[in-house]
């Protein structure tokens, strides 16, 4: 039995599409600038378009979130969500608030700390939004029949990523000091508790996709927690290196960053274990080349080209470069893009009824959003090689040295190509499945 309130799921994926296509716009006029095209510069210059290209990232991934949980938590407590309506003011709250943002941008209406771009005063009212969010989800769970460590790690991956929100709020006159508790949030969003929501959502498609016993996957689950929080809470100090902090960061932030692999490779190997012990007769395999696939990306993008640049020595010379776009394009991909990508492959089909799933468009989706997304990190790689020698090593200034580097972006431009075609066939995909109906979210079971 399924429950209606998890319909609300869908709008928040649909949000996550429209914006997910907007954040690439914003890249292809980024890429084209780079590339020595920057004919939209009098409108949208670049600090704008990156702005507006990391912000809609995170909006979209956020949505994604949401989604994810209204669809599981239902599912997982056994009982249906306290408040459609309230799930629905804060969808259009959160909708509303990320446009207002976003068109913020373009009239100079920010501020410049990168990934809180975000105005001080629309922080409020993403608190507020949050705490609706929270309230819905936390009081839906403690009603439940079933409270499972799924949807708890879940829950409490949610819980902390707001909380982490707050250092990011407050006012510091220092840039040093503000340096500091900006990591608070962005680090530790993505190197802590978002991995929770990653695990979280990971562990109940394994569960439904393998048919391996719940407690197995759960007890996998509490590795993985563990592994994070050892790692990724000191490994900040990767991001402390040279801001000014005292120099034992430099210490911890090397052991302790280059320990975090190990909670995404858990992940990687957790995922196949159980694919390869699982039936294996779950029809939806699109679902399932997501989930395997999320799990294989995170650790190539997040672990392995993480490690690349986290030891002091090698980021004394990266910091801050075109390595960096390289390292964060793939792990967003790979860990957060792909697992939202997953659940809402999973969850389509049984709440419209229709079993899109398996078909052409869908595997060019996966296949060709991959491809293209292996080639922009290798034209970021290319290109951030080069300019670290020229800027770092030959002594060029910042902007010679870009211009020395513009063919790269064509590459990038190229690749970018077939991502987006991937993304278009996913999208459209998407969209054919229609609305969701009470009828098949009751009738569909798994
Ligand atoms: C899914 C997980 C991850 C995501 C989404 C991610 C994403 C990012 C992003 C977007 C940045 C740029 C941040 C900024 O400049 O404001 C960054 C920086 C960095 N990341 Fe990650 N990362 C992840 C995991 C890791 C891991 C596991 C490691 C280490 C093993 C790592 C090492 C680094 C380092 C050293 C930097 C600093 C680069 C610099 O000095 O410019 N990351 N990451
Ligand atoms: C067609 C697709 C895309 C293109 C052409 C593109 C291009 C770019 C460019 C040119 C930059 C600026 C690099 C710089 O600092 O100079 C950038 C930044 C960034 N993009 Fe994309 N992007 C695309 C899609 C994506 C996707 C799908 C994600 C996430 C899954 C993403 C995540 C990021 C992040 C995290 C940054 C900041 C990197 C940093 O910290 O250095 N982009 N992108
Ligand atoms: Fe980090």
């Amino acid at each position: 039995m399924k429950y209606k309130s998890q319909k609300v799921a869908y709008w928040f994926f649909a949000l996550s599409m429209v914006l997910l296509i907007l954040q690439i716009v914003y890249g292809f006029i980024m890429a084209f600038a780079h590339a020595g095209y920057d004919g939209l510069h009098e409108i949208i210059p670049f600090n704008t378009a990156t702005a507006t290209h990391k912000n809609l990232l995170v909006v979209w991934l956020l949505s994604g979130f949401m989604g994810a949980a209204y669809y599981i938590i239902p599912e997982e407590s056994q009982r249906e969500l306290v408040s459609v309506p309230l799930a629905k003011l804060q969808f259009w709250a959160l909708a509303i608030v990320g446009v207002v943002a976003v068109a913020g941008f373009h009239v100079g209406w920010w501020e410049g700390r990168k990934f809180l771009e975000i105005p001080r005063f629309l922080d409020y009212l993403v608190v507020v939004d949050i705490l609706l969010f929270l309230g819905i989800i936390f009081v839906t769970i403690f009603k439940g029949k079933e409270k499972t460590t799924t949807e708890m790690v879940l829950a409490m991956g949610l819980f902390f990523a707001a909380l982490l929100y707050l250092p990011g709020m407050i006012w510091f006159d220092n840039q040093s000091v503000d340096s500091f508790f900006r990591w608070w949030v962005v680090h530790l969003w993505v190197e802590g508790v978002w991995e929770l929501i990653m695990g979280g959502i990971l562990a109940f498609l394994l569960i439904k996709l393998t048919g391996v016993d719940r407690e197995l996957i759960e007890k996998w689950l509490y590795v993985i927690v563990g592994l994070t929080f050892l790692s990724g809470i000191l490994g900040t100090g990767h991001h402390y290196y040279y801001i000014g902090v005292p120099e034992y960061w430099l210490m911890i932030g090397g052991i302790f960053s280059a320990l975090e692999p190990l909670a995404f490779l858990g992940m990687a190997l957790f995922a196949f274990a159980m694919y390869r012990k699982g039936e294996k007769n779950h029809p939806n395999k699109t679902a399932l080349y997501w989930t395997l696939g999320a799990a294989i990306m995170s650790f190539a993008g997040a672990g392995l080209l993480g490690i690349a640049h986290t030891i002091p020595s090698v980021n004394m010379w990266t910091h801050g470069t075109l390595i960096t776009a390289m390292h964060g394009h793939m792990a967003f991909w790979g860990a957060y893009a792909m697992m939202v990508f997953a659940i809402i492959s999973y969850a389509m089909p049984l709440m419209t009824g229709r079993k899109l799933y398996n078909t052409a468009g869908s595997s060019y989706a996966f296949w060709l959003s991959n491809i293209g997304m292996i080639g922009m990190t290798t034209a970021f790689a290319t290109a951030g090689v080069a300019q670290v020698y020229l800027e770092r090593k030959v002594g060029m200034s910042f902007m010679e040295a870009q211009m020395a580097i513009e063919v790269h972006f064509w590459v990038l431009i190229a690749s970018a190509t077939l991502f987006t075609i991937g993304i278009i066939y996913y999208v459209i995909n998407f969209f054919q499945h229609g609305m969701p109906t009470d009828e098949a979210l009751v009738e569909n079971i798994d």
